[in-house]
């Protein structure tokens, strides 16, 4: 082999690698000529048949064809990587300036919001919380609160009862007694909880949250309890709300009220009004129930319904709203 025929021999492999498209073809090129059966190292092995002049003159040049091709495919070869990196960087971007995913944000439900506050104003105002279960007997529910056996009130509760005979407490009255039963007077407590009624429409639902109120002590009069419930409903709604107080009648209280609120339209104009709270001073009959001489003591009583109190607040105007459940009402009220 001539020195011209090795330079041709070097355009066809540069020409070759010019020409390679991918990474493939130029691998292809390499091992053509490079490959342990390729065309350069095929004259670099025929060396030894040459005498030693020739073959150092030969070598040589053959060694330095070989640099340069090797030289030309790696520069070809780093191109390919670094366009494949470009493209790879251009199509995998990451777009740090995206806003993140946000995992949502849970709220607590409107009425235990509403529950809790009322709780709170009452603790502030010196009431201590106690409770009582949800399942009661006749006797806590009915009998101790003045409600003799088929007193027409017993009907106006809509009970469910159990089979054995139980029943899902109607109100939180109960509680009253239970804390009189294990506490002598001064007795001022606050009992929320649930309360069970077969009642539905825009201002009822089934289960309902109630809230009692008793106090008990030497001296408490009506005017003890009317101050209290108008500070409380208006330290509740933020505002002087009118309320008005109408005669109406408990078994378990004597005199007996119910309370109403004015509610305002979506526009602000006052509306109906909406009954929100039952108290009246707690009758004599209950006291003695309880070993509590009516004589030495008095107490005023209150029971308010929560959901009606969260509707005024949050402008809420069907109460089954509150138990549908649909996040799309309820997220509101984060
Ligand atoms: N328990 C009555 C009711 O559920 C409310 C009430 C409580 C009335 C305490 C007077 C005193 O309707």
């Amino acid at each position: 082999m001539d020195a011209k025929a090795l330079q041709a021999l070097l355009e066809t492999a540069l020409s070759a690698v010019d020409t390679a498209t991918d990474l493939a073809s130029l691998e292809s090129v390499r091992v053509a000529y490079l490959g342990k059966k390729g065309q350069l190292t095929a004259h670099l092995k025929s060396l030894g048949g040459l005498d030693p002049d020739a073959r150092r003159a030969l070598g040589a040049s053959i060694n330095q064809v070989k640099t340069q091709l090797v030289e030309a495919l790696n520069t070809k070869e780093q191109a390919f990587r670094a366009a494949a990196l470009a493209e790879a960087l251009e199509h995998d971007r990451v777009d740090v300036t995206l806003p993140g995913r946000s995992a949502p944000v849970g709220g607590q439900h409107p009425v235990s919001r509403t529950l809790d506050r009322i709780i709170d104003l009452f603790t502030r105002l010196g009431f201590q919380t106690a409770t009582g279960p949800e399942i009661e007997t006749d006797y806590y529910n009915f009998e101790a609160l003045n409600f003799p056996a088929h007193h027409p009130a017993r009907a106006m509760h809509d009970t469910f009862y159990l089979p054995d005979g139980r029943l899902l407490r109607t109100h939180t009255s109960p509680v009253q007694i239970r804390v009189l039963e294990n506490q002598a007077p001064p007795v001022r407590i606050i009992a929320p909880g649930r309360v069970f009624r077969a009642d539905s429409d825009q201002t009822h639902t089934p289960q309902f949250h109630q809230v009692e109120g008793l106090v008990v002590d030497r001296g408490i009069t009506f005017a003890d309890l009317k101050g209290l419930l108008s500070e409380f409903v208006n330290a509740f709604f933020e505002q002087d709300l009118e309320i008005r107080l109408r005669p109406s009648y408990f078994p378990f209280t004597e005199p007996s009220a119910e309370v109403d609120v004015r509610w305002h339209d979506q526009a602000g104009n006052p509306s109906g009004w909406l009954e929100v709270l039952g108290c009246g001073m707690v009758h004599p009959n209950v006291l003695k129930h309880c070993q509590v001489d009516p004589e030495i003591y008095s107490g005023y009583a209150f029971g308010l319904g929560v959901e009606r109190f969260a509707m005024l607040r949050y402008q809420v105007n069907d109460l089954r709203l509150f138990y549908d459940n649909d996040l799309r009402f309820l997220a509101q009220f984060r």
